[in-house]
């Protein structure tokens, strides 16, 4: 199987968050609740060693607090969204609606935007927006979806406009996944420098819409990125 955690292999019991910038680290403890629905209550865990955050870009963002709950729920849209007993709500950017967005923050809920930046998606809506030349590898197991070429300009300008989509949406933050081809057999000689510059870009281009933004799994680069983003969730199947 492959390295990379994939939103769809809900066997995923335990999560990290890490929450950067406040060199607070925040230990996640995931309870499998359901098949097709994680929830996590960030608790204590010892603190990552971080230097101050450069706020130039992320100063007006929101960032998740210790003690914060979570529910990460990707496999379909929410249809009669509540709250719950959960802090923050990471969806599918795509499959949920604005309504749905509008809906979960008038509970005073965080709302993360989930979409893959390191893997075209046959099925998504822009997908004839990627060129052939973008596309690496496909992905192990997982039909329709290839390893994207993070350097490319086509593809940014793709992952620039999806952006555009969670701010119009009203999302908090966005989940920018598969960031970690490097890990895998990606068909493109990815490396984990192309990686940080790849979620530098993200992370300017969400800061600047007003949208906070993590590092999902890909911990190797959290070093690196401290700065860049904040919060870091690290899927393990089990
Ligand atoms: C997630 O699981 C919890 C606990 O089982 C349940 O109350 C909640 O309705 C589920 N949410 C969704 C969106 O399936
Ligand atoms: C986070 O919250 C837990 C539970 O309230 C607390 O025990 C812990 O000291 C806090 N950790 C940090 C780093 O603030
Ligand atoms: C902070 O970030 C800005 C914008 O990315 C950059 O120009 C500046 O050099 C950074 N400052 C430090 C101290 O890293
Ligand atoms: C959320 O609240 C705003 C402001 O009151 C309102 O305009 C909007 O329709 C509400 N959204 C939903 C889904 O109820
Ligand atoms: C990825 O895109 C960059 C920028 O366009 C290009 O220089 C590089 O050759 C591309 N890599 C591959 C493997 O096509």
């Amino acid at each position: 199987m492959q390295k990379s955690a994939r939103k769809r292999l809900l066997m995923a019991v335990s999560i990290l968050v890490v929450v950067f910038g406040l060199a607070v680290g925040l230990g996640v403890g995931l309870t499998q609740k359901h098949s097709h629905n994680s929830s996590a209550t960030a608790t204590a865990t010892p603190t990552p060693t971080s230097s101050p955050s450069n706020s130039t870009s992320s100063a007006k963002v929101w960032q998740p607090k210790n003690g914060t709950t979570w529910n990460i729920q990707l496999l379909k849209p929410l249809t009669s969204p509540s709250k719950g007993d959960f802090d923050v709500w990471d969806i599918d950017l795509f499959d949920n609606t604005q309504e749905t967005i509008s809906s979960l923050k008038n509970q005073s809920a965080k709302v993360i935007c989930y979409f893959s930046a390191g893997s075209s998606e046959d099925w998504r809506p822009d997908y004839s927006s990627f060129a052939s030349s973008d596309l690496g590898n496909g992905l192990d197991g997982w039909p329709g979806e290839n390893w994207l070429n993070l350097s490319s300009p086509n593809v940014r300008k793709t992952m620039e406009k999806r952006l555009d989509l969670a701010h119009s949406k009203g999302c908090d933050g966005v989940d920018p996944d598969n960031v970690d081809g490097y890990d895998n057999d990606n068909g493109l000689s990815l490396t984990q420098q192309d990686s940080i510059e790849y979620m530098q870009f993200l992370a300017t281009a969400a800061h600047q819409r007003g949208m906070a933004i993590g590092l999902k799994n890909a911990g190797a680069l959290i070093s690196s990125l401290l700065d860049a983003v904040q919060w870091s969730v690290n899927e393990q199947c089990v």
